[in-house]
């Protein structure tokens, strides 16, 4: 009996039609859901005796895969024609595709290059990994200078070349790169280098053991401080708007004399005084100098004939003034909702 039974819906599913999806996914609801056809059989199989158990079941077996397979014949079939028939929209619009956001930055780091460039600076960038000669020595760090130490720098390896001992490391700012290009190239020269520095600090709000910093030099006969004071002022101004003013306090760098640091009026609260500059109206943004006769000659040039000047800046101090963010860690999260916020600046 059921085995008649079962030969007849082996024949039905066999020649199963459907002309749309709809009447297909009726015939898949008849046969093949939990209470089709072949859910059905299961009640009847439990009371076949056990010598034919193992022939219908076979049998079952055989219809719910002949069934299974009819149906989803019948479904490609149909979206095969759906594919190629004339209804197809061609001017619907893709899937939206999210475009990703500049980091703030590099969105910071590409004005600041911007306002150089057009001041005739030429981008040039150094290594990250570099040595103790390039990043110290040649920048006329005493050998027992603080920054030298453990503490504030990561070493990495000692090397040793002909005889000579390397501390490799990485650099704690991007002044080493002043000493690579004046090593290569002959004044006049004027350059503007961007990249990432590490120092040994541990991770807070205020502080990080990488940031970025934007480094210049100029170097040619007769550069005076005056220069220096109106490309800064320049810059400020473009970087923050015409209002803007400068105050170079005196300062000390090894390898610059005599050295300034340089403060912005608060952009913030526009020199009224706010938290954000501690109530002064003031916000040190970079540090800067006369280049050290020391530096020029350490890296070949000629100290009698040529003058230059150099500065540094941090790139995320000048992001906070500009999108006031007030987390360092942010910035190296990666947390796309905060990227996000920069889209309109890109
Ligand atoms: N390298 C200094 C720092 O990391 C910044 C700096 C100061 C760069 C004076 C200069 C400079 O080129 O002349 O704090």
């Amino acid at each position: 009996m059921l085995l008649e039974k079962i030969e007849t819906l082996l024949k039905e599913v066999s020649e199963l039609k459907a002309s749309n999806a709809e009447e297909l996914e009726q015939l898949r609801l008849k046969y093949l859901s939990k209470k089709g056809e072949i859910s059905l059989l299961m009640n009847d199989f439990r009371s076949v005796p056990a010598d034919q158990k193992k022939v219908v079941g076979m049998k079952i077996n055989e219809l719910k895969q002949t069934a299974t397979q009819k149906i989803n014949d019948l479904r490609e079939q149909f979206a095969e024609a759906e594919a190629t028939s004339d209804n197809i929209d061609l001017t619907r619009s893709a899937y939206p595709i999210s475009l990703g956001t500049r980091h703030p930055l590099t969105i910071v780091t590409n004005e600041i290059i911007d306002i150089f460039q057009r001041m005739g600076f030429t981008l040039t960038t150094g290594p990250e990994i570099d040595d103790d000669l390039h990043v110290f020595t040649k920048l006329n760090f005493a050998a027992d200078h603080p920054a030298r130490d453990m503490q504030d720098t990561f070493f990495i390896e000692q090397s040793k070349l002909n005889d000579v001992t390397k501390n490799i490391l990485l650099r704690s700012h991007t002044s080493g790169d002043q000493s690579h290009y004046m090593e290569k190239h002959e004044a006049p020269i004027r350059i503007i280098c961007p990249g990432r520095v590490y120092r040994n600090e541990a991770i807070s709000a205020r502080a990080h053991c990488f940031f970025h910093q934007v480094e210049g030099l100029y170097v040619d006969k007769n550069v005076s401080f005056t220069d220096l004071k109106q490309v800064l002022l320049t810059f400020a101004r473009e970087m923050f708007g015409e209002d803007t003013k400068i105050r170079l306090r005196p300062s000390y760098f090894p390898f610059t004399e005599p050295s300034a640091e340089m403060d912005i009026s608060c952009h913030i609260c526009g020199g009224k005084g706010c938290g954000f500059c501690k109530h002064t109206g003031w916000v040190e943004i970079l540090g800067c100098g006369m280049v050290d006769p020391n530096v020029l000659e350490a890296c070949g040039i000629d100290s009698k004939v040529y003058t230059g000047y150099a500065f540094g800046m941090g790139v995320e101090r000048i992001t906070n003034l500009k999108y006031r963010v007030s987390d360092l860690r942010m910035f190296s999260e990666n947390d796309t909702r905060f990227l996000k916020e920069f889209e309109a600046a890109n």
